[in-house]
């Protein structure tokens, strides 16, 4: 197989760019690559990072909309004729309480984590093919190393992530196609801004980003970071069932919630 493209010859397009990892990964990589555009819904937060980089294109998009991503894939097409890299970033966290079980919250999360990915992929692959050596990057998270609490839904949505991207690279290296999977730990942004449980080992997305790039640069199959809170969260996600689930099942808030309830119930 050829060497990677070097990045400052790559056209990247990212998606989930208007804050968090993403708008971190787009101050880092726009010095070092050819030309970047970058996705999400929120075109007002889009412009003041483009305006940053001379190299940087908004490319509005909402990864739940097919059409909105296959309109960027043209514009990148008629521009530059070919797609090197494509950093399928955007993502949503919500968290389950099983006490009041709502199906549309999955519905939202996986739609947007499982769906927005594979759309990303649908309008990007093309593109890709006409590279000389395409890329593809998804993001997961390292909460699909083991069955947390409250993570039903966007555990799973990850977990699908992780499985999509690795039965993909299965099929893609035939095509000179790579593809790698990104696995965070916890990284300050808006996402994990609004969680109100203890977030060990927290990162700037600043480092995030960094992590992402040398990873990129190095096609690692699986980037994941910081290596010490995923290497203890792989370990635990690899102990027998009964230790794991102990240990899950201290987490948890059920009592909490139930307590709560019951608190809620009898007041009114
Ligand atoms: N922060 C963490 O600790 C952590 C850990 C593990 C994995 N991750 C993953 O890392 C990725 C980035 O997360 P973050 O922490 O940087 O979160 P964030 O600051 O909330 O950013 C999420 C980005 O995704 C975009 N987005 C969400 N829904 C979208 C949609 N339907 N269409 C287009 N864009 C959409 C948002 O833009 P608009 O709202 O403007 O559309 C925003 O740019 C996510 O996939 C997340 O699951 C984060």
């Amino acid at each position: 197989m050829s060497n990677p493209i070097p990045l400052d010859d790559q056209v990247i397009w990212l998606t989930g760019a208007s804050s968090g990892i993403g708008e971190a990964l787009t101050d880092a990589l726009a010095p070092r690559c050819r030309a970047l555009f970058i996705s999400a819904r929120s075109e007002d937060k889009l412009k003041p990072l483009a305006a940053r980089h001379d190299n940087v294109i908004i490319a509005t998009a909402d990864i739940t909309d097919e059409e909105s991503l296959y309109k960027v894939a043209k514009i990148i097409d008629e521009k530059y004729g070919h797609l090197d890299t494509v950093i399928a970033n955007a993502g949503t966290c919500e968290y389950v309480d099983v006490t009041d079980f709502d199906a549309a919250l999955f519905r939202r999360v996986l739609d947007t984590n499982v769906m927005g990915l594979v759309n990303t992929t649908a309008a990007a692959l093309p593109l890709l093919r006409k590279s000389e050596r395409g890329y593809l990057i998804g993001v997961g998270s390292s909460v699909s190393m083991l069955a947390m609490p409250r993570a039903q839904a966007y555990g799973a949505s990850k977990a699908a992530v992780a499985h999509f991207l690795e039965s993909m690279k299965a099929d893609l290296t035939a095509m000179n196609i790579d593809v790698s999977l990104v696995s965070p730990g916890f990284v300050k942004t808006p996402l994990t801004d609004v969680n109100d449980f203890p977030m060990p080992m927290r990162i700037s997305a600043e480092k995030a980003a960094d992590a992402i790039i040398d990873g990129i640069e190095k096609r690692h199959w699986h980037i994941h970071f910081p290596k010490t809170f995923t290497r203890i969260l792989w370990f635990i996600g690899q102990l027998p069932a009964f230790l794991r689930h102990r240990i899950t099942a201290s987490m948890s808030r059920t009592d909490e919630a139930l307590k709560q309830r019951h608190a809620q119930e009898s007041d009114s």
